[in-house]
């Protein structure tokens, strides 16, 4: 069902030292930072030959980071995204196998301004999941 690895999503403390990181030490092209107020993050794109890195710092008082950052304070790996051709079809055989879609259940559109929903850790061998119909 799952397609391609869209983008590994990295919440950073510090975006600008992140950023340096992966362009300066790393070697990878790197965007400038993008404000996504409607997430409450703004955003690196680290863009690879086989896939993106998103580095994550909160933006807001209601970051739906902040409470990650909080327990992981030097940052890490906070959710994985795979791509799925059909949102509303993977959501329904993944209700069907028991694993749990958080919020409502509803595909919300995502940071690519595509439609996206995320699955609970804790079904998933401990890692955030995000699918993204492309
Ligand atoms: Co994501």
């Amino acid at each position: 069902m799952i397609g391609r690895l869209n983008h590994v999503a990295i919440a950073v403390p510090d975006l600008a030292q992140a950023a340096t990181l992966y362009r300066d030490v790393l070697g990878a092209e790197v965007s400038d930072p993008v404000d996504q107020p409607a997430h409450g993050v703004t955003v690196v794109f680290v863009n690879l030959p086989n896939s993106k890195i998103e580095l994550l710092a909160p933006l807001g008082d209601e970051s739906p980071i902040a409470g990650f950052l909080q327990r992981n304070p030097a940052g890490g790996v906070h959710h994985l995204c795979f791509e799925v051709d059909d949102i509303v079809a993977a959501r329904d055989t993944l209700q069907a196998a028991g694993a749990r879609v958080l919020g409502d259940g509803e595909p919300k559109i995502g940071a690519h301004d595509k439609p996206v929903l995320f699955l609970h850790p804790k079904d998933f061998c401990g890692t955030l999941i995000e699918i993204e119909q492309v």
